[in-house]
Formats: structure tokens, sequence, C-alpha cells
């Protein structure tokens, strides 16, 4: 199962996630990174300005989850923008190294493909960082999605498409496809991270972490990694059957593991 770490705040869980990242880059300067949107991993990339300050990044490589379809890339809200704006410019990072799906129409058929060859080519993602949706999508992988699933259009619900009605004028400007990894691409990173904060995801992570496995819910497919790790609020781990057991195992775990 996926280790379950439980911290006081959003803040605490970006420094901890962080300093696992810092200690990759540091062992492996061109270590490949799987980035999300959202959020949720805000305080990851917070605390990772400040721990890489002084540190060469210039030969760390980065994968988006996902990206909308037919989205200008240069929209404000295309998730090649969010990803500049949160984490290639303010970490400093070579943009040439950083991948984000191309949502382009004209190319979308090979899209998927073309992304896969490109993370292949890469060695493989070392650490992907995840968020989770309230309805249990990783990535853009909505309810029913194979856990076998590669790089490839999805169609978005309509509550994900309410959800993200908030960046856009309104909610007819939220595309309604998107290209993102797929379960199975997710699950061949080497390291899961996933992270969630507040009540409105306890359900979610309770789901992912201890219900059954089902394409129903997305997220349970971090079950069937040998490494996925799990860090959430108060809040957020407030539906967990076993969160005193969680808290016990992390209190008593040899510092050299880490997370
Ligand atoms: C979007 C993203 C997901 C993200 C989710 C939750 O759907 N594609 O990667 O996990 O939103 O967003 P937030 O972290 O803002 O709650």
């Amino acid at each position: 199962m996926a280790e379950v770490v439980i911290v006081e705040n959003a803040e605490a869980a970006g420094a901890l996630v962080a300093a696992e990242i810092v200690e990759l880059i540091d062992g492996r300067p061109d270590a490949v990174l799987g980035l999300a949107t959202g959020s949720t991993p805000l305080p990851v990339y917070k605390a990772l300005r400040e721990k890489l300050t002084g540190r060469d990044v210039s030969q760390v490589r980065g994968f988006a989850l996902d990206e909308y379809v037919g989205i200008d890339p240069a929209h404000p809200e295309s998730y090649r923008s969010v990803i500049t704006r949160e984490v290639v410019e303010p970490l400093g990072l070579d943009p040439r190294r950083i991948h984000v799906p191309n949502g382009a129409q004209d190319t979308i058929q090979h899209a998927g493909d073309d992304y896969e060859t490109a993370i292949e080519a890469a060695g493989g993602v070392d650490l992907q960082i995840l968020g989770i949706g309230t309805d249990g999508h990783i990535g853009f992988n909505e309810p029913g999605s194979s856990f076998a699933s590669r790089t490839r259009v999805k169609t978005l619900t309509v509550q994900t498409r309410e959800d993200n009605a908030r960046f856009f004028d309104s909610i007819d400007d939220v595309p309604k496809h998107c290209i993102t990894q797929g379960l199975g691409t997710i699950l061949r990173a080497r390291h899961l991270v996933l992270l969630a904060f507040g009540e409105g995801k306890a359900q979610a992570v309770a789901d992912a972490v201890e219900g059954p496995l089902s394409a129903i819910l997305p997220g349970s497919a971090i079950q069937l990694h040998p490494h996925a790790t799990v860090v959430v609020d108060e809040a957020a781990a407030s539906r967990l059957r076993l969160s005193d057991y969680y808290r016990y195992t992390y209190a008593n775990k040899p510092s050299w593991q880490g997370i």
C-alpha cells in the first residue's frame, strides 16, 4: 500500500516533498520530474524555490501530466503557461527540458504516442507529483479510465469543467477535451508522491488509498505502485480508517528511508 504521511499543513507537506526532490537532484542532476498543475503542488514548488537556490538545475528534466486540447499555448490558463509560470521560471529550469503534452488540434492524433516516446527516451520519470480531483481523478484521468491507459485524449467531465471554470471567463471557454498521461503512464514513474489538502479531498484520498481498486476512482491506481507516498494534512486524512497506524509507522520510520 501507499505510505501515508500526515502533516500539519500544506507548507509542511511542501517542505517534505521538496527535500525529497532536492535529494534526488543532488544524486542525479538530470533527474526527470513529473510535474502537476492545480493548486495542490504549489507549496512544493514554493519550497523548492528556496531549497534549490544556489544549486545547478540546468540539467533537470520534466514532464507535465496533462494539457487542454485546442487551447492556445499562450493562453494564461493553458497548462504550458501554468507550468512555465509556476515551475520553470521560478525554479530557473531550462524550458527546453520541460515537456507538456501538445494539445494542438492538427497533431492531436499522434500527440499521445509522441509524448510516450519522449518519456521513454528520457528514461522514464523519477518522481511524479500528483494532486487528486474531488472525484478521484489524477492527471485528467476521469472516472472510468483504464489502469493500463497511456497518454491520450480524454473528454472532461462536466464536474471537472465546472471546477476549472474559475480559471476562465466562463464555463463555455473551458475546453471539452484534454490530453493526459494515462494511469499506466503514471504507474511507470519510479516514485509517486500524491498530495491532498482540505476536507474536500478527504473522501477521494480515503477511496484512493484504502478503497477497492476501481476505474471509477482513478486515484486507486496508486495502490498498484511499489513506491507511492501520500502526503496529506489532517483534514484530507480525516476519512482514512488506518490513520493511527500511518502516524505510528511514520513516527517510527528509520530516517535513512526518506519518503
Ligand atoms: C486538475 C488537474 C489535476 C489536479 C486537479 C486538482 O484537474 N488536471 O492534475 O490534481 O485539477 O486540482 P487542485 O489541486 O487545484 O485541487
